[in-house]
């Protein structure tokens, strides 16, 4: 009988460089929605806590001016003082709370993304999970949460219904109730829109969240607010946003009537009546109407969503992302480049989001590749930028979107300064804060991993096998285990599970 054996496992040390970003403190705040704070530009609402600004009494944030930063941006935008999103959120707010430590939010009264707790000194990690992963009953809370979020108010935002000059710069606040799906949907048109410029002008070449660098960082902060609304009006602390992993798929997989919604048996451009989401109304559709009359998105029913996967323009999208198309995209080592926008050529950020051939990585706006071809696919509500967040599709895409360019960031792991600081098209350097959130983030917080920020993907999670030296046997074996990065101020815990 052999003897007990001593077993010792090499593990490699993985230093992980952790960038700490200055602490920095939705759309508009319910609480600063009002002429009060319009005037005095100014954002800072008490927590509950203790009923002091930001928290200040129980050391949670202060409240400050906000800092810009003063670095060029690229020639897209060649205007200034037109567009209330210049300079975010300056227009609207020149105050806002600073938060401490781990906290967050437009008060400091929540937890930075990875942490949880009264104090918010737990650490959080969440596991988003394949659609198809998910049981029947978790599948169906998915659906039923986000119906749910279709049907409720938001509690702590409201969106503004009128730029600020149609305020009289804040003596005449426009803002109005909205529902928690449609509130995203309203920010991601927000970010997206085209520049009103009078009479019947507008420039149509600006974007907060797309074709250009922050596009990756944008949507990652967006779905994890989206995440966090769902957990607080569900109550389900755990929640995470499932994805649909489309590679290589041979249509839309997800549009059944147990999952996004059939196709209607007789309107191919609609959903199957079974489908609850047949029911959705979609906003923020009417880029033209909008334009044409100079007015904001206000958030009225425009019908039901629309989709038709499949029925696209096959000369500019001709099927589905492949699995090669993506593995080609993350061998790309520069995040950006050039001219930082869509005529980007090796851009992995310009490839990715589609506009740059995935073969070649050299731009070519006439095809939709990558991220790009899953909106032209669904020929639909998803097609047009504005509007794409109406289809719930959106942000099972976007997760998935997401996880490649986590891959991408743990293939490479780019220091912070790989982020471009200047030049960028407008609002996307690395210093901006992001359009239209109030609180603020930069576009620079998101470029780390997805670790940092509370979450994994499954299907990142594969177990590692490492070599275990057995004495009592000639051999080695293989031991298994999961490894989980946990992130922490300089440096990182490594947590080993076998499996
Ligand atoms: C902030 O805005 C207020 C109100 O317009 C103004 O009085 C104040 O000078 C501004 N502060 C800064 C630092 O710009
Ligand atoms: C949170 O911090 C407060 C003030 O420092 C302290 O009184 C309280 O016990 C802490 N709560 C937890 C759960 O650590
Ligand atoms: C609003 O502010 C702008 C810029 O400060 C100014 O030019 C304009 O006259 C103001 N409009 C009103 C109605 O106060
Ligand atoms: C969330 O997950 C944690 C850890 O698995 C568990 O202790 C907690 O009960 C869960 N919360 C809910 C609301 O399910
Ligand atoms: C909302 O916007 C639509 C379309 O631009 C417009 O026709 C309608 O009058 C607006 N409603 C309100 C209450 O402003
Ligand atoms: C749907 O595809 C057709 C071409 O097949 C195109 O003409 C139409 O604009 C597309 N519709 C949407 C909403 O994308
Ligand atoms: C991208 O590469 C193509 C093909 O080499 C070239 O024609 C184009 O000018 C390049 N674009 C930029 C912005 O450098
Ligand atoms: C863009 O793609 C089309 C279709 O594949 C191709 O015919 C064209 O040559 C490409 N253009 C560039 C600049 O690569």
């Amino acid at each position: 009988m052999l003897s007990c054996c001593s077993v010792r496992m090499f593990l490699f040390a993985m230093g992980l460089l952790l960038v700490i970003l200055q602490p920095s403190t939705g759309q508009f705040p319910r609480v600063c929605a009002n002429t009060q704070s319009l005037l005095r530009k100014e954002c800072c609402p008490p927590w509950d806590g203790d009923g002091t600004p930001c928290g200040e009494r129980s050391n949670r944030g202060t409240c400050q001016r906000i800092l810009l930063s003063q670095a060029p941006l690229g020639p897209q935008f060649p205007f200034s003082g037109v567009d209330d999103r210049e300079d975010w959120p300056s227009v609207f707010y020149n105050r806002t709370c600073r938060c401490r430590g781990n906290f967050m939010g437009f008060n400091c009264g929540e937890c930075k993304f990875g942490f949880s707790g009264q104090n918010c000194t737990e650490r959080r990690l969440r596991t988003r999970r394949n659609i198809f992963q998910l049981t029947i009953s978790e599948k169906d809370k998915f659906l039923a949460y986000l119906n749910l979020a279709k049907n409720i108010p938001s509690k702590d935002y409201v969106i503004a219904t009128g730029t600020y000059a149609q305020m009289n710069n804040g003596s005449n606040p426009m803002f109005r109730n909205i529902n928690v799906y449609d509130l995203f949907v309203w920010m991601h048109y927000y970010a997206s829109r085209d520049t009103l410029l009078g009479g019947s002008n507008v420039w149509r070449d600006i974007d907060f969240a797309h074709e250009a660098p922050g596009f990756l960082p944008w949507h990652r902060a967006f779905l994890l607010l989206w995440e966090r609304e769902i957990q607080k009006i569900t109550g389900d602390e755990n929640f995470t946003i499932p994805y649909w992993d489309w590679r290589d798929a041979e249509d839309c997989v997800i549009c059944t009537d147990e999952y996004m919604g059939g196709q209607h048996p007789t309107n191919p451009n609609l959903l199957s009546p079974a489908s609850f989401f047949s029911s959705w109304q979609v906003i923020c559709t009417q880029s033209e109407e909008y334009n044409s009359q100079q007015a904001l998105c206000n958030a009225t029913s425009e019908g039901p969503i629309l989709r038709n996967p499949g029925n696209n323009d096959k000369s500019r999208t001709p099927r589905l992302p492949s699995s090669s198309e993506v593995e080609f995209c993350l061998t790309l080592t520069q995040y950006e480049s050039g001219s930082m926008d869509k005529m980007a050529n090796y851009s992995f950020r310009n490839t990715l989001e589609g506009f740059a051939d995935p073969h070649t990585a050299i731009s070519n706006i006439s095809q939709s590749g990558l991220h790009n071809a899953l909106h032209i696919y669904m020929n639909g509500s998803m097609s047009q930028v504005q509007g794409s967040a109406n289809d719930p599709i959106f942000i099972l895409h976007h997760a998935f979107v997401d996880s490649i360019f986590e891959r991408w960031l743990r293939r490479h792991r780019p220091m912070l300064e790989v982020y471009p600081a200047a030049n960028a098209p407008i609002g996307h350097n690395r210093e901006n804060y992001m359009v239209p959130f109030i609180p603020l983030y930069r576009n620079g917080e998101f470029f780390i991993s997805s670790r940092e920020l509370g979450y994994d993907y499954e299907y990142l999670q594969e177990p590692v096998c490492l070599l275990m030296e057995m004495y009592s046997s000639a051999c080695c074996v293989k031991l298994c285990v999961s490894l989980q990065f946990i992130g922490g101020r300089g440096g990182s815990l490594i947590y080993v599970y076998p499996v």
